[in-house]
């Protein structure tokens, strides 16, 4: 279901200028994507192992069937996200994203948890391999990121509060229909 009130492209490349997220920037992630996307790879398998653990998502991750689904939706979100496109395709997964994960019964701090340590293990991965990444390279990747964590968990609360407020019309119609108060 689209958002009752989707941002416009006027309020998106206000929203980016905000992130810095300039053609240079976006430029700079684009050329490291295909060394990011071995990383997050990587970086997912160590994100799995610890969500196995974690007493609040255990049970999700221990059905193998769950791991592979979200590997895959993990990964095909970075490959959208390091493409820096930022067309309605992009803010369309990522509404998406949020909207999938508001329908769940996780709080939003276990999504941004999991994304945390897959983003900062790509940065490990980064710094420790052959030619590492400069500091440029880290900040251009941050900002593209915290801007995509933003989209998603905003998404998520956006339509947890469309919910309620749907329900809270339907609960004033059919307290009117019973008491026509
Ligand atoms: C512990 C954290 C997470 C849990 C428990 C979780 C769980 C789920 C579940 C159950 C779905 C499917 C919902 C449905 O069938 O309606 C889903 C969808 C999705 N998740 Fe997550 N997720 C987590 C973290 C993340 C993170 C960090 C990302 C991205 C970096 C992500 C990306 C996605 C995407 C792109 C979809 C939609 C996939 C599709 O369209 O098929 N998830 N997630």
């Amino acid at each position: 279901m689209a958002r009752l009130r989707p941002i416009t492209e006027e309020q998106r490349a206000i929203q980016r200028e905000f992130f810095q997220l300039d053609e240079k920037t976006m430029d700079r992630v684009r050329r490291l994507k295909p060394r990011l996307m071995d990383y997050a790879k990587t970086a997912l398998d160590g994100v799995f192992d610890h969500l196995e653990g974690n007493p609040e998502v255990a049970h999700y991750f221990e059905i193998s069937e769950n791991v592979t689904y979200l590997r895959a939706g993990m990964l095909a979100h970075c490959d959208t996200l390091f493409s820096c496109r930022f067309d309605d395709a992009y803010y369309d997964a990522t509404d998406h994203m949020g909207e999938r994960h508001s329908k769940l019964e996780y709080h939003s701090h276990v999504y941004t948890a999991a994304y945390t340590n897959m983003f900062t293990r790509i940065v490990e991965l980064a710094m420790a391999d052959k030619g590492k990444f400069t500091t440029e390279d880290i900040v251009a990747l941050t900002r593209v990121t915290l801007y995509d964590m933003e989209l998603t968990v905003g998404s998520f609360f956006s339509h947890r509060m469309e919910k309620r407020d749907a329900l809270d019309s339907d609960a004033v119609k059919i307290r009117h229909l019973l008491t026509g108060s």
